[in-house]
């Protein structure tokens, strides 16, 4: 079973993720960071699902703010306390004693050729990690994460959240060489929770019942803030290709991060060109084609994976990965 291990600022849709890679996948660990509130409160709420979950996963406290540009949390998207519209178990275990950045570098090294990192907030532990460890980019197996956008941003026009609040950070992820899968908003955006999927939940058990209320407080900020009409599950779309691998459709590109401080900051510069050997070198991109970008989508039939994984938690049934 693969080894992953999730960096994350829960967040609602970081918390389906972590009940997601449970369920399929052997988590070894999570690691928060600032993003959608405070690194305290993306921690809490970390410990609390665990808690829901009754997982002993461990989880290590990580950054309270990014590399260099100011800290901007994610407004009051995800409530609060950054998890609003369940009440949350008090957390029945502590954080382990390492800060995230040694504790990712500790579980690569425990796993040499196996684990899987994926972030699906802002990458500041992650660039870190890989700057205090240079063996770290050989120890881990593939980056699979949630962040950019091929088309359209959030956070700007151009920009998507998890990169936007640390560029620089992103910049230092993508050039580092690991193979990475990268999942952005023009295929997130098309997997997204809706009214009538919480009424399912809301007739399932308890840890199902706790879902479907994250999910109330989020579909109804996502309906006010971006006119949506559904909750958009983007970070256990991170965990597809090692889960579902035929739901998501991937490209090889490379990625540039801009890392100007005008409108394009935080931008993922996606290039799906396909030039010739013969192209001039002035107009080819100056990254690898290192990363695989998700192009497409089976949104609906991917959304009722992961809800199946939500409501069979409780009787404990593994519910088959395919699909
Ligand atoms: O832009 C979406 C991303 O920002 C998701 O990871 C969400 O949890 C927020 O962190
Ligand atoms: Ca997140």
């Amino acid at each position: 079973m693969t080894k992953i291990l999730i960096d994350c600022d829960p967040g609602h849709d970081d918390a389906v993720a972590i009940l997601y890679a449970a369920r399929h996948l052997d988590l070894v660990g999570i690691s928060t960071v600032y993003g959608n509130q405070s690194v305290e409160k993306t921690t809490r709420n970390a410990l609390s699902l665990v808690t829901l979950l009754g997982l002993d996963t461990p989880v290590a406290r990580g950054c309270e703010a990014p590399l260099t540009r100011v800290l901007a949390h994610g407004g009051d998207l995800h409530g609060k306390t950054g998890m609003d519209g369940a009440e949350m178990p008090a957390p029945r275990q502590d954080i382990v004693d390492a800060h995230a950045v040694d504790f990712i570098i500790e579980m690569a090294s425990r796993n040499r050729g196996e684990l899987v990192l994926c972030p699906v907030g802002p990458m500041t532990n992650v660039a870190l990690a890989l700057k205090k460890e240079p063996r770290l980019a050989g120890w881990l197996r593939a980056i699979s994460l949630m962040g950019g956008a091929t088309q359209i941003g959030n956070t700007t026009p151009v920009a998507e959240f998890n990169i936007w609040c640390d560029p620089e950070a992103a910049d230092i992820v993508f050039r580092a060489g690991v193979p990475m899968w990268m999942v952005g908003l023009n295929v997130t955006r098309q997997v997204g929770v809706t009214d009538a999927d919480i009424d399912r939940l809301m007739a399932a058990g308890p840890v199902a019942r706790a879902f479907g209320g994250l999910f109330n407080f989020f579909i109804s900020r996502l309906r006010e803030v971006h006119n949506l009409n559904s909750a958009s599950l983007h970070d256990p779309c991170a965990l597809v290709p090692f889960i579902v691998p035929e739901l998501i459709g991937y490209e090889e590109c490379p990625v540039e991060i801009a890392l100007d401080s005008g409108l394009t900051r935080g931008m993922t510069v996606c290039d799906f060109r396909r030039l010739t050997s013969k192209s001039l070198q002035n107009i080819r991109a100056k990254a690898p084609a290192n990363c695989h970008v998700a192009t497409s989508v089976e949104g609906r039939k991917l959304v009722e994976h992961i809800l199946n994984a939500i409501v069979s938690w409780e009787d404990g049934s593994m519910p088959s990965t395919t699909v």
